[in-house]
């Protein structure tokens, strides 16, 4: 008989959602799914989830011994650096195998017009040297950047960005993916001068850059930070036979 093993899926992603799903139909598997709880209405993977952070390398250490975790799969977003610097950590000193599933980054096309930034306090400093309105499309976290500047941004994320926020801004809450229809009118409507994006690969906000491009607006690209070189493969069935392979 084959016994049931058991993978930490950490999630927050679409790649998360649909290999929660994929990983499902595998026998003689359970998979926990995590969420780090940071949205209200968040999209939850099929099956078993649980929500919020573990505290730390060691909080996440402690669960893999307790919840006996017989492997991890970070499928985490290429941003999320302290929980991927945390999984490396505590799998490292549990010895569990650990794999990320690593989304390509985008690449600047014929048409682009890209400014490299290092993080969010280089792309505020890269932005604000643009005419027009910024529009921010990094999410909730690292708005406070942009608060020194003396500008009208249009902010769009899933939930509102906590404060500080800058003094002349207009939220859009809305959730990916959008059409390329979508970020056209986006951009036209906004008046937008200038865009801010994280190099975050994948298809589901891809489209914000294929009409930046069209409309010949600049983006401020913000570089990947470094991640913990852990095995790691880029799509859904390579996962799953990693999962079943242990
Ligand atoms: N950063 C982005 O641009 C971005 C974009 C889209 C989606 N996301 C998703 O949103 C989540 C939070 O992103 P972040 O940038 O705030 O991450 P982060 O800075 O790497 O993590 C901060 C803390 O949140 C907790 N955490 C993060 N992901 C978790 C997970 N999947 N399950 C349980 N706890 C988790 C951990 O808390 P403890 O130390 O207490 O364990 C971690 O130390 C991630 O799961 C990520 O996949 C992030």
């Amino acid at each position: 008989m084959n016994a049931t093993r058991t993978i930490l899926l950490l999630g927050g992603t679409s790649e998360g959602l649909a290999l929660a799903d994929a990983l499902g139909h595998v026998p003689h598997l359970r998979v926990v799914s995590s969420l780090a709880g940071r949205v209200s209405n968040p999209r939850l993977p099929s099956g078993e989830v649980r929500i919020g952070g573990f505290g730390g390398a060691d909080g996440l250490t402690q669960v893999l011994r307790d919840e006996q975790i017989d492997g991890v799969i970070d499928a985490t977003h290429p941003f999320a650096t302290k929980i991927s610097a945390n999984a490396y950590e505590a799998c490292l000193r549990t010895k569990v195998p650990l794999l990320a599933i690593s989304r390509p980054p985008w690449t600047e096309r014929v048409g682009d017009i890209w400014h490299d930034a290092t993080d969010v306090e280089d792309a505020a400093r890269i932005a604000a040297s643009f005419s027009g309105r910024i529009l921010l499309t990094i999410g909730r976290q690292g708005v406070e950047a942009f608060v020194p500047y003396d500008r009208e941004f249009v902010i769009r994320a899933i939930e509102a960005p906590l404060p500080p926020l800058p003094s002349r801004y207009e939220l859009r809450l809305q959730r990916g993916p959008f059409t390329l229809e979508d970020e056209r009118r986006l951009l036209q409507d906004c008046r937008i001068g200038v865009v801010v994006s994280k190099n975050s690969g994948g298809d589901k906000t891809y489209m914000k850059i294929v009409a930046a491009r069209e409309l010949g607006i600049p983006v401020v690209m913000v570089r990947r930070p470094v991640l913990p070189q852990v095995p790691s493969v880029n799509s859904i069935e390579a996962a799953v036979r990693w999962a079943r392979g242990l």
